[in-house]
């Protein structure tokens, strides 16, 4: 980047409502956007991130009065809560802002005037529907009654959940108002409307300029030919917002100004930095990008009422609009009472954030299509790729660097591998820049993996135990030192974190892309701290649990459905064992959910030495390689089976968490697994040759 200018871009991920909480399915645009910005900063090219939390509306006002606050309060509250949240997240806004502010007033009144002055916004009268009580319209979604086909009680105005017929809530039967209960009226009242339809041929055009998806621009493509309605964006008092310029008692629709909270957030910005000027990113002739990442759900807002505003009142339009599909979670919506409706804070009570982070990159792709979220899939995921791969290079390498001396080697002794490393950095460019992170992550996993065949084929640890090797030893290491740097290059944009601690380890002030072209030589690097632990599959079943009793608690105590079936069942079910069988086979024994048996960390393991246990008639000891120079003492009765000298050098499997038990002999840390009815009859499970100690077992 050094001998180019560096490109200007903004970036936009959507406003969260100031009325709740962050969760899983907003935190996949967050961390979408914020990889991609870290990507652009990474490679030097001048990026900016701003986001707010979407203020107005009827549901916030509401939602203040219901907790005794105003609604300056209650928005307060949110936006401290939403930006610790997103802190946690290693999400890095430049700046996180307010649509209640005075610049998003200031804009909003400009860019509406603008749109008047030229003719694009018609008033008229409209009849509604109104709570008589509360003295307020009500949005179809704060009306309920019987539904006029069925007669289903408690069925909101557009549809029906018994019978699935479609209507508008004067059909409701009995109609009644959420908000106070009383039956509503139709009233009529003056509203703005914005005129789309002024903007047909302009947004038929810009909608198939390269600014959407696809996919995106077909499915615009459906409402353009049959023809755009004008949008109504106005509310009347009382109304948590802004007052129209020149119309007292009347608001601008929620949808009005949040999009223009972009601009607010970025002004905010710009009054404070030197080095960014409001109209050189957003006047017609700006040579800035724009960029706004939304789910598919807000498309119309974003690609036809925005672009039209924008241009009415003579400011640029987006680059492009970059649209995501919905987060699913084990295939299914997220839902409260299956525990997988997960807020922010309730995943970061249990898991670090760095897995989220790189699981949504591993799956992330440039389309609209749903994300599911497989729990199961998650955890192993992450483990094996960011813990069985990527951090084990540097662990099992940096202690010999420290070893000798702490200074990487002056020669590269790979200098054709570590540049294969470096030149793919383009490619993952590549997929980095198109959104489609999914491809980068392969593409780095499968560089992980060359880089630890080099070390497993290079086996530095035996080297070391030789004379004469150190040299070699270190050269290898080094290699694998620098091999792992451009890895984390490549991952920093997904793994902030993970990226520091290699900054620290590397003793590098950053991970720039374009840095990396030099390899390290003759260069101090710091001891290896542990990284990354394991992702624990109970820590998932913590959160759902959690997400469960949140649930409980919204509910006044009452259990969720799901939940009071099986623990039922289990209930029924507490008492039974495993039976023995006439064959003296056992009977499978009762199942188990997932999140148990994953608890237990299958490992292989080679004896080294196997020895008969004085005073003890069943038991051999065995000393275990498990792995990384480590040894494990370990008893276990197959005496009868086997002769201490033939199990020397086997290879066998043991469950390495296994908390360790004081026997008579001494302590016993782990369990190696055999099957058989027992006495002679029982045989050490021995795994292939491929495997080596440490492997785990999945
Ligand atoms: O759908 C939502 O959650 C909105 N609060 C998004 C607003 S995005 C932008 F236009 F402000
Ligand atoms: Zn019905």
């Amino acid at each position: 980047m050094t001998d180019q200018k560096a490109r200007k871009i903004l970036v936009t991920s959507a406003l969260p409502y100031a009325n709740g909480s962050i969760h899983l399915g907003h935190l996949l645009e967050y961390i979408q956007t914020d990889i991609w910005v870290r990507f652009q900063k990474a490679r030097g090219q001048q990026c900016t991130y701003v986001c707010a939390d979407d203020a107005h509306g009827t549901a916030i006002m509401l939602r203040a009065e219901k907790e005794g606050i105003s609604p300056e309060d209650q928005i307060a509250r949110v936006k401290a809560e939403h930006e610790t949240d997103f802190a946690d997240f290693q999400i890095a806004f430049d700046n996180f802002h307010s649509t209640h502010t005075e610049e998003n007033r200031e804009l909003s009144a400009e860019i509406y005037k603008a749109c008047r002055d030229k003719g694009h916004i018609a008033t008229r009268s409209i009849k509604q529907l109104y709570d008589p009580v509360k003295e307020i319209f009500l949005a179809d979604r704060y009306i309920k009654g019987e539904c006029p086909k069925c007669h289903a009680e408690d069925q909101y105005g557009d549809n029906c959940e018994a019978c699935g017929a479609t209507y508008t809530p004067a059909d409701l039967v009995k109609p009644f108002s959420v908000i106070s209960g009383a039956t509503p009226i139709e009233k009529e009242s003056e509203h703005f409307f914005f005129k789309l339809p002024d903007f047909q041929e302009f947004l038929q055009t810009w909608t198939r300029s390269g600014t959407l998806q696809d996919e995106v621009a077909n499915k615009l493509a459906e409402w353009l030919d049959s023809g755009l309605q004008e949008w109504d964006i106005s509310r009347d008092a009382p109304y948590f917002g802004f007052e129209i310029p020149d119309a007292p008692g009347k608001y601008f629709y929620v949808w009005l100004d949040a999009p223009i909270g972009y601009m607010a957030s970025f002004k905010n910005l710009c009054d404070r930095r030197d080095d960014l000027d409001f109209n050189d990113y957003w006047k017609p002739d700006s040579d800035a990008e724009v960029y706004h990442f939304i789910g598919k759900d807000i498309i119309n807002f974003h690609a036809l009422f925005w672009p039209a505003m924008l241009t009415a009142a003579d400011y640029r339009t987006p680059t492009a609009v970059n649209a995501h599909g919905f987060v699913t979670v084990n295939g299914a919506k997220m839902s409260k009472s299956r525990g997988t409706f997960i807020k922010a804070r309730t995943y970061l009570n249990h898991l670090n954030p760095t897995y989220l982070r790189y699981y949504f990159a591993a799956k992330l792709n440039n389309s609209v299509d749903d994300f599911d979220l497989n729990l199961e899939d998650f955890v192993q995921r992450v483990n094996s790729d960011l813990v069985n791969k990527l951090v084990n290079i540097a662990s099992r390498t940096a202690n010999f660097v420290k070893k000798s001396g702490g200074t990487l080697s002056e020669n590269c002794a790979e200098e054709a591998m570590v540049q294969s490393f470096i030149d793919a950095g383009d490619q993952i460019a590549a997929h980095y820049e198109n959104r489609e992170f999914g491809r980068a992550m392969k593409d780095i996993m499968a560089l992980a993996d060359r880089a630890n065949e080099y070390i497993q084929d290079k086996a530095p640890w035996a080297m070391s135990k030789e004379e004469g090797r150190e040299q070699e030893v270190l050269d290898v290491c080094s290699v694998a030192v620098n091999l792992f740097r451009q890895l984390m290059t490549y991952l920093s944009p997904a793994l902030p974190e993970l990226a520091e601690k290699t900054c620290a380890f590397l003793n590098l002030d950053d991970l720039n892309w374009d840095s990396r072209t030099n390899i390290l030589r003759n260069h101090a690097i710091n001891k290896f701290k542990p990284m990354l632990a394991r992702a624990e599959m109970d820590k998932v079943t913590a959160i759902l649990e959690e997400t469960k009793v949140e649930l409980e608690k919204e509910n006044g105590g009452a259990p969720a459905a799901s939940d009071a079936k099986a623990s039922k069942k289990a209930d029924k079910n507490k008492d039974k064992g495993p039976a023995k069988r006439e064959d003296g086979s056992e009977a499978i024994a009762e199942t188990i959910e997932f999140p148990d048996f994953a608890k237990v960390d299958l490992r292989i393991a080679r004896i080294v030495k196997a020895d008969h246990v004085e005073g003890a008639d069943k038991l051999l000891q065995l000393t275990l390689d498990i792995g990384n120079g480590e040894t494990r003492n370990v008893f276990s009765g197959i005496k009868a089976a086997y002769q201490p000298e033939n199990l020397e050098g086997k290879l066998t499997v043991f469950v390495a968490n296994l908390a360790p038990r004081k026997m008579k002999f001494g302590m016993s840390e782990g369990m190696v697994l055999a099957a058989g009815p027992g006495g002679a009859d029982i045989w050490l499970l021995e795994p292939h040759d491929g495997a080596q100690p440490g492997m785990r077992i999945m």
